[in-house]
């Protein structure tokens, strides 16, 4: 792991109120197969909820026009992903529990009408991807490995792009207010479910 440049790290947290001890990257660099791994099934889980949204919300045209060319980046992220395990002769195992993406779903509101599941919908997406956007950022800055660092900075790019606009479609279909106030609600859940979360040597979360 690169020195000198933890002081940083605080800096760039999108909005997020926990960020991420920059340690962890020594323990994920010591388990990049499980990283990896790990990081395949979220680009896989980020492509079929993005597909869900659109099927789900097909009325909404912006929505489908702006998220339809998401589902094919976050595919591409996966073949990218495992095209890395490839290269370095890891295996692409099994899926594991995602202890954060569950504990999410814990603090999403359930029920309430198709707008009431929009807004959490696009809001959950937006913190997934500003938690994702934050590790790719670590891994960018302190792996040892240049090529897997080269690697998590056009991640990094790429996710904080889908935090936007997730935000942006929130916004767009919502009251400022409402989103602010649910946003502000939802940073301070997931900064707990964060600090409660056993840390994890082979999860990208
Ligand atoms: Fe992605
Ligand atoms: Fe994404």
């Amino acid at each position: 792991m690169k020195q000198g440049t933890l002081k940083q790290t605080a800096i760039f947290t999108l909005g997020l109120k926990l960020a991420t001890d920059p340690s962890w990257v020594n323990i994920a660099e010591m388990n990049i197969e499980s990283i990896l791994v790990d990081h395949a099934y979220c680009e896989q889980k980020a492509t079929s909820s993005t597909i869900s949204l659109i099927v789900k919300f097909s009325e909404k045209e912006d929505l489908v026009e702006q998220l339809t060319p998401i589902v094919a980046e976050e595919w591409h992220h996966f073949e990218l992903v495992i095209a890395e395990l490839r290269k370095r002769g890891l295996r692409f195992g099994m899926q594991r529990s995602d202890h954060y993406v569950k504990a999410l779903r814990s603090i999403t509101k359930m029920g309430g009408n198709r707008d009431d599941q929009l807004i959490e919908k696009l809001l959950i997406s937006a913190l997934i991807e500003a938690r994702s956007c934050e590790r790719f950022r670590l891994l960018w800055k302190y792996l040892d490995d240049q090529v897997l660092r080269d690697f998590y900075y056009e991640m990094m790019i790429a996710e904080a792009g889908h935090y936007k606009l997730y935000l942006a479609l929130a916004n767009l279909y919502f009251q400022t207010e409402r989103v602010a106030y649910r946003w502000k609600e939802l940073l301070a859940q997931e900064a707990e479910i964060m600090n409660a979360l056993p840390p994890c040597h082979d999860r990208l979360h």
